[in-house]
């Protein structure tokens, strides 16, 4: 067992080592070193936690057997997991952190050594954080349950919009508020209880309300929002546990993610609060034209993969954007294959990634990464938006919403404002996709009816290895 003192500094070390590990994932480079950091970091702090002074060794098999149970989940899901299927699978783990921090914060009520010796202000202090603690945690739990359903598709994505609703907020508030002050003037334990109990139902209901009334097309930054809150309650955890590690690492969470929701949110234009309010964005993947909407004016050209072929190996320059649907169909090696060969014949060719393509931060990264495509020819969207007058080629592949003119040009769409890749500006522009169906904001996009774009039509994989063999002959 380890003494007081190693516990502090094996604590240090693994904080050290996380606030390392958030600075290497913030480049593609580093993110690798960055990850062997968090990983050396958790296991420090886990050991230094399990074998720490404040185990008893009663306490150790128990302790034990419950890291196996978990960590075997861990593990099966982990190795399970589609890359697509990613953020719904961080949506569950939220869940847990939130759930995890409700039941600590039940526990440390109930039990009497917790508040054992300590005077009547740090006794209030103490009721304060198991409060707000479980009030953080449950709305964590049930939100991140409701978030997980509408990202796996087993709850729409519409948002649920009941009248009245941010007066039903306000009362859930206020009663909240209430009943947490009945539950600091307490009697007994069985009496705080009464006030603890309502609040947890109001805050499940609140996370269910919260997440219900937001639209598909936010979702990505309510995972983030969660991961932030979930960082929050891991912190509020340490609070009642006394735990300096929990403390600083669910801070450390609570404000990388608090800090992605705030860039996610510039990405889509969109102001936090009016995200949080919701009522925006619809399912994804119905038909276009949108129900109820215009078709846009023009006309839909469908091309051969030849004829992509043919207009590739006349390009000067070819930018390539990668959406959701190049993780779908898997077709990021096949992407590096045309790439290499097009830069072989002395194309310029360069990739434009959208901050919310895919599925979740950096989906488009990873893919990309994976391929083994060179970083140095893989832009962010503002560093390559102007480019696309020059560019003779633009290349969609499975991407939709973030290459949507209507974010310009229509100030009703319900993605107006949400800065998009400019490849309608490019002298052609050919989209890869297998229907004319919307993307995951459920919006018809106009892209596919001007006069100077080209559709594809396929799974992006099938089409790609077409055009690589049509390229190489
Ligand atoms: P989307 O707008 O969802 O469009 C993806 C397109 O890929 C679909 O229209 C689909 O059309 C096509 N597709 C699907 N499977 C395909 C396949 N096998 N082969 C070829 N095409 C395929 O994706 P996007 O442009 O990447 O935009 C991302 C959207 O997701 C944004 O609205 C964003 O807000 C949202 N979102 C982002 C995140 C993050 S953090 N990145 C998280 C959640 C949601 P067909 O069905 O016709 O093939």
């Amino acid at each position: 067992m380890l003494s007081p003192s190693l516990a502090t500094v094996s604590y240090i070390g693994a904080t050290i080592l996380f606030i390392l590990s958030l600075g290497g994932l913030s480049h593609p480079e580093s993110s690798r070193r960055g990850n062997l950091y968090g990983m050396i970091g958790m296991t420090i702090a886990v050991l230094a936690t399990v074998f720490g002074p404040r185990v008893t060794m009663a306490g150790l098999p128990w302790i034990i057997a419950a890291m196996l149970v978990g960590g075997s989940v861990g593990l099966y899901a982990a190795k399970k997991v589609q890359m697509t299927q990613m953020p719904e699978l961080v949506a569950l783990m939220h869940s847990l952190v939130g759930l995890a921090a409700a039941l600590v914060g039940f526990a440390n009520y109930i039990d009497p050594a917790a508040a054992h010796g300590l005077s009547s202000a740090e006794k209030s202090i103490h009721e304060m954080e198991i409060y707000i603690g479980i009030l953080i945690g449950a709305v964590t739990f049930s939100g991140s349950i409701i978030a997980f359903g509408k990202l796996s598709g087993k709850i729409g994505g519409k948002p649920l919009l009941l009248p009245g609703r941010h007066w039903l907020n306000l009362l859930g508030l206020l009663v909240v508020i209430v009943f947490g002050w009945q539950f600091l003037h307490a009697e007994s334990v069985s009496a705080g209880m009464i006030g603890l109990t309502v609040m947890t139902v109001i805050a499940l209901l609140f996370g269910i309300h919260m997440v219900m009334a937001i639209g598909g097309a936010d979702m990505p930054v309510v995972v983030s929002m969660l991961n932030s809150y979930s960082g929050w309650a891991a912190s509020a955890t340490g609070f009642m546990l006394n735990n300096d590690l929990l403390i600083v690492t669910g801070a450390l969470v609570g404000s990388s993610g608090a800090i992605l929701s705030y860039i996610m949110c510039r990405a889509m234009n969109r102001q936090f609060l009016s995200v949080i309010a919701g009522g925006f964005g619809t399912s994804g993947g119905t038909p276009a034209p949108a129900a109820g909407g215009e078709q846009p004016p023009g006309e839909v050209v469908a091309v051969s993969a030849a004829e992509t072929a043919e207009l590739l190996r006349e390009a000067k320059n070819v930018i390539i954007v990668p959406g959701y649907g190049m993780a779908v169909a898997q077709a990021q090696h096949t992407v590096y294959e045309i790439t290499q060969l097009l830069r072989e014949k002395g194309v310029n060719v360069r990739f434009g990634i959208h901050p919310v393509a895919g599925r979740m931060p950096g989906h488009m990264n990873v893919l990309l990464a994976e391929a083994r495509v060179p970083y140095d020819i893989v832009m962010e969207m503002d560093e390559l938006n102007e480019d696309f007058p020059d560019t003779d080629v633009a290349m969609v592949i499975g991407a939709n919403d973030i290459v949507n003119p209507a974010a310009q040009d229509d100030p009703n769409s319900p993605i107006a404002g949400m800065p998009v890749l400019e490849v309608w500006k490019a002298k052609t522009s050919i989209v890869m996709k297998r229907s004319m169906a919307s993307g995951y904001a459920g919006v018809d996009n106009p892209l596919f009816y001007k006069e100077n774009n080209r559709m594809l039509f396929g799974d992006a994989k099938k089409m790609l290895d077409e055009v690589f063999v049509a390229l190489k002959a």
